[in-house]
């Protein structure tokens, strides 16, 4: 069973997505197992303080080490192997083939969320790798690191399960390729579905599936 641990100042911000759908029904097969993590548990003095000024000077607050440090030494307690990923926009981009190799790995994850203007840069000496889920900014790691949970999730054994997805992913090794899929009726507002898909012809299908599919980027 994967453990994905994921330390966060807004847990609400996650439990809606880890807790419906693929998601769901992924813990349920007990394929995965995700931990939430308060980062305000951690935070210092009895206003459980986890962001401060920069040195230096500048606008707005950094997430401090000592909170950061204690939620991931915490989550390393529960699972010794597993690899600490921080999200953030200067990471390494995220790939199809990356999900691929987190989901067959052996190792858990630790997913770091930053959020308001930054963190203290010393974190960086626990973190295994940085990730980006694209060139743009977003408030915090949050949509990030649900992104690519869900991207990792999904090809966990057992998780996918529906012929039709399986089928999508198997048309080129290890690419995922989608094509144009439609379901009844076969005409509405004039709109027909293509005539080869209802041929019964499964040679035929293939073959226009091949031909009309694009590869993910
Ligand atoms: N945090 C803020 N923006 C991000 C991005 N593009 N990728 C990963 N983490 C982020």
């Amino acid at each position: 069973m994967k453990k994905i641990q994921i330390i966060s100042l807004f847990p609400e911000m996650l439990t809606g997505v880890l807790n419906s759908s693929m998601m769901w029904k992924a813990q349920q097969e007990r394929a995965v197992e995700f931990k939430i993590i308060q980062l305000r548990d951690f935070g210092l003095g009895p206003r459980k303080q986890v962001d401060d000024t920069p040195y230096g000077g500048g606008d707005g607050m950094l997430l401090k080490a000592e909170p950061l440090f204690a939620a991931i030494e915490q989550a390393k307690a529960y699972d010794s192997t597993a690899k600490v990923v921080l999200m953030t926009p200067r990471g390494r981009r995220w790939l199809q083939a990356t999900a691929k190799q987190w989901a067959d790995a052996e190792n858990g994850y630790i997913f770091v969320c930053g959020r308001y203007e930054g963190y203290d840069e010393r974190i960086v000496t626990l973190v295994d790798e940085q990730v980006s889920v694209g060139d743009y900014v977003l408030t915090g790691g949050e949509l990030p690191a649900m992104t690519i949970i869900d991207s990792i999730v999904r090809l966990l054994p057992g998780v996918l399960g529906g012929e039709m997805s399986a089928e999508i992913e198997s048309f080129a090794d290890g690419e995922t390729l989608e094509f144009p899929q439609y379901t009844r009726p076969e005409e509405f507002r004039g709109l027909k579905v293509p005539e080869v898909l209802l041929s019964g012809n499964h040679a035929a299908i293939a073959k226009w599936r091949q031909d009309n599919s694009h590869k993910a980027d």
